[in-house]
């Protein structure tokens, strides 16, 4: 991907590796757009980035989807990088039965079915655009899955085998594929799920992992993992299997 000259735009880019994301590709002379579903958020990151763009978005609703492509096409013609990072995280016991999985926000609308819909909406308009790429942001657990996290685990594993099917079919259209895959970064992510684990805190900052994915995109890099995960895009079966095992050990 080239570094600078894009127009890019950020699902949930108003906090954590998105916003990372956008500080970066803003820093680097590309222009940039961010949605989000909260107003306040948005506004507070424009403050921090100046000449940031933003858009009050629920990327799991349908109607909200298709307004954010006609919006964002129409008003930004030179947009060509779509960054599908919006995501959450739920626990989910399912030795309950079915009750966790229906009482909260629906992981797969959000985390799967959200960039599988906004890369079909978007390809039409990316297709005509020098440079265009899609990047959709994974996670290590779609890898290793997280016994107290299957849903999200299985929104992983599925957008990490839709980003290498795509890459394969977009390639005649000159739309690059990328995929990121974090590993546990300090974020907003699933606060309620960190605050059971008595505060769970991670060291990794966003920033830090960020300047890693942009220095992949640089160099063309279609999946780009940090750390473990890093290890774990090059790991045989036989890893990932001990890695499952160490990691659910007590779950
Ligand atoms: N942090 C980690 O340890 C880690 C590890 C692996 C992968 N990831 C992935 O990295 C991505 C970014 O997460 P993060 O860690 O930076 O957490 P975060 O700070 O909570 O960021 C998630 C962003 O997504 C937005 N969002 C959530 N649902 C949305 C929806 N329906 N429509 C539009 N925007 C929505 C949120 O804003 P609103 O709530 O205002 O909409 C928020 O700005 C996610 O896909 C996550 O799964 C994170």
């Amino acid at each position: 991907m080239k570094s600078s000259g894009n127009t890019v735009l950020v699902t949930g880019g108003a906090t954590g590796i998105g916003y990372a994301m956008a500080e970066a590709f803003s820093k680097a002379g590309n222009e940039v757009i961010i949605c989000g579903r909260r107003e306040k958020r948005l506004l507070e990151a424009q403050a921090r980035l100046p000449g940031l763009h933003i858009r009050v978005c629920d990327v799991a609703r349908e109607a909200d989807r298709a307004s954010l492509v006609e919006w964002a096409t129409s008003n930004f013609k030179g947009l060509n990088v779509l960054v599908n990072n919006a995501g959450i995280q739920r626990d989910i016991d399912f030795t309950r039965g079915i009750a966790e999985f229906l009482a909260g926000e629906n992981e797969i609308e959000i985390n799967l079915a959200s960039p599988i819909v906004l890369s079909g909406l978007f390809i039409p308009h990316l297709a005509r655009k020098d440079g265009a790429a899609i990047v959709n942001v994974s996670s290590g657990l779609g890898f290793v899955p997280a016994a107290k996290m299957p849903v999200y685990s299985a929104t992983k594993a599925g957008l990490h085998a839709f980003s290498m099917a795509l890459r394969h079919q977009l390639k005649g259209l000159g739309i690059k594929v990328f995929e990121v895959v974090p590993p546990a970064v300090d974020s907003e992510l699933n606060p309620e799920g960190r605050a059971k684990r008595g505060g769970f805190k991670v060291d990794l900052q966003p920033g830090e992992f960020v300047a890693a994915v942009m220095k992949g995109f640089a160099e063309d890099l279609f999946e780009i993992g940090y750390g473990t995960t890093e290890r774990s895009l090059k790991a045989s079966r036989e890893d990932l299997d001990k890695s499952f095992q160490q990691m659910n050990s007590r779950w």
